[in-house]
């Protein structure tokens, strides 16, 4: 965030109360709900609503850096998101409401919801797939992306649900960390009226993935695509024959029930562990509790299952409320910029939740889009992702909430599984820009460098709470050297935050590497080894220069090798190397030449200058630098080769 940026948010001072309609109906609207004095068997309370095969001995054990929760319960995700509301009338309820990209629809009722999830999981089964195996789904946002996560998570075959946008060089890497034995894809998607070539993408991922036995492909599109004989398989042929249902296997509260794959401060993304009962408990009381969320409600988070906000805010958290869930396929201006609003009009969509990007650039459509439609089934709105400026806010708040629907400014990480700093609509006085409070149970603070709560710091979480990692997959190193190395026994989040005189906090973005551009994590780092890759590159150091819609656009300074001429031509072909390496989402927005790279003595690059270079600002202190000269020559090389 830059220091302007920073100023206009902390000199925010308007403040949104909670109406007295929204109060009447809200669920949770009593304030003495966060004065917890025992944070275990608040979740406890969470956990006594859902189902279990059998009750847990025990809430916590925590042994830093390790917990564990509902010890010895045995549960089923699933189950507790389909069957569990099979007896009621719900049964008939639309738990899927889809839209593709063209404009088609398909409702799935929870009845229905339950026969293909049990139909897949048979064919699962009938491959060989057992409990314990890992599985890569690789789909476009289609309610097979649904049907499958929950099939794995029925079958106890926990999913690593990589993005469609990654190209077949992440897919590959993702593939060969988690040792998964089947992928499933589609022959492709709809993005912008074009195909997402999932299936040629997977074909070539495919060559250097020696754990893929089977590849299962949906016909999403019906185009021609290529078939490998034993390998590959169509959906409708393994699913077609299998029967109706499918027992729910009985897994053990800390059985692993997913991996997500998300970037750090190395060039290696890291299969972030999530286990059952705990995460099922903390999703289920934040959908509950933050969005409010009840029967008649049709709830639509605008995120791609490919991210953690798709795992728990698009498929498991509304489920496990027996809500509907609202999926879209396609991109947000597409026919029109105006495509979401259609949707929310469409469906009479009540709660929807998006990132601040995407709220950024409605912003700069115009206001008249938005008011072209009626838009007045919504009450609730929400933001995730990265900070929001106030005044992104204020438009949500006016444009879409047309004066009358709480916003959740909603804070958390793929490593936190869900929510953890939140208004609750019907209790907390918003502040445009602030997530506000922590969620109760949780253990939120703010720490200087000594580990003393100040108003400015870092943001760490003190206790354990349900959703919480587990660890990086095959690598309890990295955990431990990543989360718990900073503070004895606290979870460090990897962000700055600030808190007001009332005890709100006002999330200021990463202090590490991590860049986020359009809502996606990306690592500087991840970008630097995949330029490196190429042969002209000597070296390569990526920063995240702020950018008004985006939060983030990449800025890579490159070094080439010598007799290397730098030219535009070139400048493409390295930006499309990192879209080949990582995939579109990771393209640099600009290549700077340079003929060295600012150093410390000690030879550590000197990001904060290379900031300061790319955002127009006057050189920090250079003091330390290894050879003043850099700086000069940047100014001259830099700027004029752009
Ligand atoms: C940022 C997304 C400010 C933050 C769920 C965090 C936010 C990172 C907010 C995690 C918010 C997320 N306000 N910043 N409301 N929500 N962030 O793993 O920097 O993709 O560390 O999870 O997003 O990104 P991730």
């Amino acid at each position: 965030m830059t220091s302007k940026a920073l100023d206009t948010l902390l000199k925010e001072e308007r403040t949104f109360k909670p109406t007295p309609n929204f109060i009447k109906q809200a669920i949770m609207k009593d304030k003495n709900i966060y004065k917890q004095n025992n944070k275990q068997k608040f979740w406890e309370g969470f956990a006594r609503e859902l189902h279990w095969f059998k009750k847990w001995d025990k809430i916590l054990e925590w042994t830093p850096p390790n917990a564990k929760w509902f010890i010895n319960g045995k549960t089923n995700l699933t189950f507790n998101c389909i069957d569990r509301h099979l007896s009621t009338w719900k049964r008939t309820k639309a738990a899927i409401i889809w839209e593709g990209e063209p404009g088609e629809t398909r409702t799935l009722t929870y009845q229905e919801l339950h026969r293909e999830v049990c139909q897949f999981a048979n064919a699962l089964k009938s491959l060989g797939i057992k409990k314990g195996d890992r599985i890569t789904i690789y789909l476009p946002m289609i309610p097979e992306a649904a049907i499958a996560m929950l099939a794995c998570a029925r079958i106890g075959a926990p999913h690593s649900v990589v993005f469609g946008g990654f190209s077949s060089d992440s897919l590959r890497d993702r593939i060969n960390d988690s040792k998964s034995k089947i992928v499933i894809t589609a022959d492709g998607g709809w993005r912008k009226g074009s195909i997402v070539p999932l299936k040629a993408n997977t074909d070539e991922a495919l060559r250097e993935t020696p754990s893929i036995e089977k590849v299962i492909v949906v016909k999403r599109i019906g185009n021609e695509i290529s078939m490998t004989k034993k390998r590959d398989l169509l959906w409708n042929d393994i699913v077609k024959t299998q029967p109706y249902d499918c027992e729910a296997e009985e897994m053990d509260s800390e059985d692993l029930l997913y991996l997500l794959y998300t970037s750090g401060t190395t060039g290696k993304p890291k299969g972030i562990v999530h286990t059952t009962g705990g995460y099922m408990t903390g999703v289920y009381a934040t959908t509950k509790w933050i969005f409010d969320i009840k029967d008649s409600d049709i709830f639509w988070c605008s995120a791609d299952v490919g991210w953690v906000t798709g795992h728990s805010y698009v498929v498991y958290g509304p489920l496990l409320n027996g809500a509907t869930t609202l999926l879209y396929e396609g991109a947000p201006n597409y026919p029109d910029n105006d495509r979401f609003w259609s949707i929310i009009a469409k469906h009479r969509v009540n709660i929807f939740y998006t990132a601040p990007t995407a709220i950024r650039s409605f912003m700069k459509f115009g206001k008249e889009l938005p008011q072209k439609h009626d838009m007045s089934s919504l009450r609730l709105l929400g933001t995730v992702g990265e900070p929001i400026n106030p005044e992104a806010w204020i438009w949500y708040y006016e444009a879409i909430g047309r004066n009358n629907c709480p916003i959740v400014d909603t804070w958390w990480q793929t490593e936190t599984g869900h929510i953890l700093i939140s208004p609750l609509p019907g209790i907390t006085k918003l502040k445009p820009g602030s997530a506000t409070i922590p969620f109760p149970g949780i253990d939120a603070d703010i720490v200087n460098e000594k580990g003393e709560s100040v108003d400015a710091g870092y943001l760490v979480i003190k206790s354990p709470w349900p959703g919480m990692l587990r660890g990086i997959y095959g690598d309890p190193e990295r955990y431990q050297k990543q989360y718990w190395s900073q503070y004895k026994n606290w979870y460090f989040t990897g962000d700055g935050a600030k808190r007001d005189k009332e005890g709100y906090f006002w999330l200021l973005g990463r202090v590490d590497d991590v860049m986020k551009v359009s809502g996606h994590r990306i690592s500087t780092m991840e970008v630097e080894s995949a330029l490196v890759d190429h042969k002209v590159v000597a070296e390569a150091a990526v920063i995240g220069k702020h950018h008004d819609i985006k939060e983030n656009s990449i800025v890579a300074f490159v070094t080439l090798k010598a007799n290397i001429k730098s030219s535009t031509d070139l400048t493409d072909e390295l930006k499309n190397h990192v879209v080949k390496k990582i995939g579109s989402i990771a393209r640099p927005d600009e290549i700077l030449f340079t003929a060295e790279l600012p150093k410390t003595r000690s030879g550590k690059i000197m990001r904060r200058l290379l900031r300061d270079i790319a955002e127009g600002r006057a050189l920090g202190d250079t003091t330390t630098l290894a050879d003043s000269n850099v700086v000069r020559r940047f100014y001259v090389e830099g700027y004029t080769q752009r």
